[in-house]
């Protein structure tokens, strides 16, 4: 039996006061609605079924964004449905609904309800294999949610939205969280069997409760993880409250799989982390994509990776930023490092302060320690890049690559115009503009010959001042 989704994200968005669809918001670095998406999928999903409303073009957009990430369902694409006025949830799910053979289970799940898990949903589905299922949750305050009714034996009788209830149904504590799941079939009976004579004049997708019920259809009910798993989103308050919801829940589970963080509180993940043994990440790190840190790696604090791979025993220290790199063991970056995308340092690199390199490896051992650019470098092993070395890769139109051999050293404040080529053990001499190449083992002296020497020039310097008076 196929499993189908709709996914409800009519919405407005309203009080998101952006112009961005909410469900496009993002959580974890991550659009709510693909996170929806790919909790369905990890649950086995096999059709979803989207219904848009006002920004329906803008999702669809994303849908076909090759960059977005979204998950690849066997049955072939994404279905998307347009609800051009919200009616209400039971609408909602009715533009959907005769997409779908009878014979299919269906789930409705909420693009502005980011963290549900495949767990709960796979639950969920297993629930409702003899009738209608429901994920509820028992709240200190409820207030909001529709509750749902039981009687006397405990069976499950129908929800109450707040607006329709009475004092003493408000007082119930278990909530409906929306989500949902039955047979096709039922489904399209029932919801053709709701109406909107109700305080809002919508058509409560919770009805179909009650109607089940009446039929004597069974009704299973399936506790959500925690109040986080199925909170929605609404408004930028709701949106990092969500979003601490996921830190958090990540962070415990980085840690349990032994990550020492300085405080859980002050570490965010927009991505995936893969770590070794022994890994320390102090505060205020933002990891972004895919980022992987070997055997006792530490990071120092106020760091971004994104995307990112650090071999055993590297440390990145303070403040600095590592996008699209890799390191392999014991290599020193920072603190005040870049390397950007492309940048790779073979075993035991130092990049020091101020140093910024682009699409360039650096073999083993070699340094850069302080204030240097490398854009578009080849490096051997050993090689010693002074203080403000530019590897000058750029002359306004195209770009061009710098080689330097094993054992080279670059003397401070000199400038590689590349297309050039420094060989294996060569020396180039502080300040020098470096313009051929340089054989191997040679020395390089490229700048304005001869210091000029100007005997007592401190007094003839007051003298001249003293003229002027
Ligand atoms: C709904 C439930 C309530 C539950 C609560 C949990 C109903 C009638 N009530 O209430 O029992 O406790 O969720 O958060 O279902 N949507 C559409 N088209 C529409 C209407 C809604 O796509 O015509 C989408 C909205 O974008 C939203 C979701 O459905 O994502 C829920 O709709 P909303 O109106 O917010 O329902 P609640 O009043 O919160
Ligand atoms: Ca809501």
């Amino acid at each position: 039996m196929k499993v189908h989704a709709i996914i409800l994200a009519a919405g407005q968005g309203t009080r998101m006061k952006s112009a961005l669809p909410k469900v496009l918001h993002r959580v974890g670095g991550r659009p709510m609605l693909g996170r929806v998406l790919a909790a369905a999928h990890e649950a086995g999903v096999d059709v979803p079924h989207l219904v848009l409303g006002h920004s329906a073009e803008q999702v669809r957009a994303w849908l076909a964004d090759d960059a977005a990430g979204v998950p690849v369902f066997a049955s072939g694409g994404i279905r998307t449905v347009t609800q051009p006025q919200q009616l209400g949830t039971a609408h909602a799910v009715l533009q959907a609904l005769p997409e779908i053979p009878d014979n299919a289970l269906v789930v409705v799940l909420y693009g502005d309800v980011p963290l549900v898990s495949a767990a709960t949903i796979r639950q969920l589905i297993a629930a409702a294999q003899n009738g209608l299922a429901l994920v509820t949750l028992e709240l200190e305050a409820p207030q909001g949610y529709g509750r749902i009714l039981r009687d006397a034996g405990g069976r499950v009788t129908g929800i109450v939205e707040e607006k329709e209830a009475n004092s003493e149904q408000r007082a119930i504590r278990e909530v409906n969280t929306g989500l949902l799941a039955g047979r096709a079939k039922r489904l399209k009976r029932w919801l053709s069997k709701v109406r909107n004579d109700n305080r809002k004049q919508e058509y409560y997708l919770t009805d179909v409760v009650a109607l089940a019920a009446s039929d004597a259809v069974e009704i299973a009910v399936v506790a959500a993880d925690s109040a986080g798993e199925v909170e929605g989103v609404n408004d930028p308050v709701q949106l990092a409250h969500v979003e601490r919801a996921l830190q958090k829940q990540q962070a415990v589970q980085l840690q349990r799989e032994g990550l020492y963080l300085a405080d859980p509180a002050r570490f965010d993940l927009r991505g995936d982390l893969k770590i070794g043994r022994d890994v320390h990440i102090d505060i205020g790190c933002v990891l972004e994509g895919a980022i992987e840190l070997g055997d006792g790696v530490v990071i120092g604090p106020y760091c971004l990776l994104r995307n990112v791979r650090l071999g055993k025993g590297t440390r990145v220290e303070a403040h600095s930023v590592l996008d699209g790199a890799t390191a392999g063991i014991d290599c020193r970056i920072g603190p005040f490092a870049r390397l950007r995308p492309g940048a790779q340092l073979a075993d035991g690199v130092w990049i020091g302060n101020f140093v910024e390199i682009k699409q360039s490896n650096l073999g083993e051992g070699s340094k850069a320690a302080h204030l240097a650019y490398i854009g578009d470098a080849s490096i051997g092993e050993r090689v010693n890049i002074g203080a403000g070395v530019i590897t000058c890769n750029y002359d306004g139109v195209d770009k061009y690559q710098t080689t330097i051999g094993a054992d080279a050293f670059i003397g401070s404040d000199s400038q590689l115009i590349a297309p050039v080529a420094i060989g294996a053990g060569a020396y180039v001499a502080a300040g020098s503009t470096i313009v051929e190449d340089v054989p191997q083992n040679a020395l390089a002296i490229a700048r304005a010959r001869g210091q000029k020497i100007v005997p007592d020039w401190r007094s003839r310097k007051k003298d001249h001042k003293k003229d002027r008076q």
